[in-house]
């Protein structure tokens, strides 16, 4: 865990484990309202990848599809967030073994 807090990842987690129990989806999308531009962007997708394949594992599934949707202001530094998707999905393969499913990120500007 690298952003989400020892308080919010237990309730993560529960709510992950009880949709992937329960709806046994083959995609998952995940939001982030106010994903800002910095080093820290991308660190709460990969934390709630982390919690995503843990619980695919546990619950003996195929890893999902996941579709991640970035949200902020319009003077939000899009072009760095982009420029660091080729660093982001080169860690997501060394941290989960090339095991998990495909992950598409998108970028919409505007007030949530
Ligand atoms: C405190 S920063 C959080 C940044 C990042 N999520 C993090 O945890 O490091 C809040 C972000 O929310 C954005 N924001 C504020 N109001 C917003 C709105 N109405 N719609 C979308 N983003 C907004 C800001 O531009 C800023 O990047």
């Amino acid at each position: 865990m690298k952003k989400i807090n020892m308080v919010l990842a237990p309730i993560v987690d529960a709510s992950i484990e009880e949709l992937c129990s329960t709806l046994f989806p083959e995609c998952l999308k995940i939001a982030d309202l106010g994903c800002s531009s910095g080093p820290n962007t991308l660190l709460v997708v990969s934390d709630i990848i982390a919690i995503i394949q843990n619980t695919f594992r546990k619950l003996n599934l195929p890893p999902p599809s996941l579709q991640a949707f970035l949200n902020d202001l319009p003077r939000n530094d899009f072009n760095t967030v982009f420029r660091s998707l080729p660093g982001f999905y080169n860690k997501l393969d060394e941290e989960h073994e090339n095991k998990s499913g495909p992950c598409f990120i998108a970028a919409m500007p505007g007030m949530s």
